[in-house]
């Protein structure tokens, strides 16, 4: 039968899996309170579409750090995608490249920057967790940038792995025969390179904990590529990431795989645009799984916004096709949804074309 959206790739990618693998993909942190939160919030937020507006011409393509790309929807990084499909990242990227979008690769991949990179052009970004040795990092971040990313997207939620509990009960670990690729050919100092579970676990307790904000001014002395902090929820940090030159920021709990009970993305995003006033562009990512929700994302002040396990299930599903397919019904969502709205560009979509369950205040709301 015809896949019509996005979530129809969980269900058959459910069955395609092995339960290690789709668990490890779909599980959130503890509770998993987050998890269904990141998607219940957007359907507190409603549509006030303007009507008589010519909306022949619709036109979605935008820029993102000063590259033209087709649409605001891009791919964030989601680690080991050789478990999805044998294709892996490589699929990932010649997809995202075919819809003219931007693929950001994980550091955890299961294909090398440059693996990546000879599929050919496309926009990409390269995600980075600080790793305790910084002469590691500093070697991922020179491959990254030789292989042509353009921007690091550094991951700021993750001190340590949040509790995921079926990957606990399932003893989830990297299956034979995949191997974190970027990590290969590093020099890691003394750990046996030729066991790939050793190397998968070596990374994971790598982990820098004491990152920190001066740690941005040392990435930003070893790299003229911009960065994307990825994981703020707040305008404290938000405001911090500003004065620290952060290029952008991600609005983002990691998918609610790590603190459980912190708002839905969708919910933190105002508060971190409104501090942020306007110096840099704020992207979104989070339980984004249908065209509705890009537009309410955009009208709520983000720049675009990032897809997680979408690209993850539709990887399963259908290797390349599935992810073009997956994009493609996102793009042509959210252009429906701009039709149907009355806005003709990203530029005309604004805050007054949705109402929110936060806009009217409580003592008011029986009144009205
Ligand atoms: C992630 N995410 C993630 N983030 C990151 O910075 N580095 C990584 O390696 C990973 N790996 C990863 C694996 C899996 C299985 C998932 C589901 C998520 C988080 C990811 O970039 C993004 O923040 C969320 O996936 C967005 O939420 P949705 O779209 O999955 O709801």
């Amino acid at each position: 039968m015809e896949i019509t959206n996005v979530m129809e790739y969980e269900k058959i990618a459910k069955e395609k899996l092995p339960k290690m693998v789709y668990d490890y993909y779909a599980s959130g942190a503890e509770d998993q309170w987050t998890l269904q939160e990141n998607r219940n919030a957007f359907s507190r937020i409603l549509f006030r579409p303007r009507i008589l507006i010519d909306v022949t011409e619709i036109d979605v393509s935008t820029r993102v750090l000063g590259f033209e790309i087709s649409m605001p929807i891009m791919v964030a990084p989601t680690a080991m995608q050789k478990m999805a499909h044998p294709d892996g990242e490589l699929a990932t990227a010649r997809a995202t490249s075919a819809a003219g979008t931007i693929m950001t690769l994980s550091s955890w991949a299961t294909c090398s920057v440059e693996e990546v990179d000879s599929t050919g052009p496309g926009i990409r970004f390269f995600q980075l967790y600080v790793l305790k040795d910084r002469n590691v990092v500093r070697q991922l971040v020179k491959r990254a940038e030789a292989a042509g990313f353009k921007a690091i997207a550094l991951t700021v939620d993750t001190p340590r792995l949040g509790r995921r509990e079926s990957d606990i009960k399932n003893r989830f670990a990297l299956p034979r025969g995949l191997t974190l690729k970027n990590f290969e050919g590093l020099d890691l100092g003394k750990i046996d390179k030729t066991d790939d579970s050793g190397l998968a676990s070596y990374v994971a307790n790598q982990i820098d904990q004491s990152l920190n904000w001066k740690d941005i001014k040392w990435l930003q002395s070893i790299t003229s590529l911009p960065i994307l902090v990825k994981g703020v929820i707040t305008a404290e940090d938000a405001r911090i990431a500003v004065e620290y030159g952060a290029a952008g920021i991600i609005v983002s709990n990691h998918g609610a795989r790590q603190l459980d009970y912190v708002p839905a993305t969708i919910m933190a995003l105002e508060e971190v645009v409104k501090a942020v006033e306007g110096q840099i562009p704020v992207f979104l990512d989070g339980g984004v799984r249908r065209g509705t929700d890009v537009f309410k994302a955009l009208a709520l002040g983000a720049s675009g916004v990032f897809v997680g396990r979408p690209t993850l299930f539709s990887l399963s599903a259908d290797g390349e096709a599935g992810v073009r397919k997956m994009l493609q019904m996102l793009r042509d969502e959210f252009e429906l949804t701009m039709a149907l709205s009355g806005c003709r560009s990203l530029r005309e979509i604004t805050r007054n074309h949705i109402k929110t369950d936060w806009d009217t205040p409580h003592y008011l709301q029986t009144k009205l």
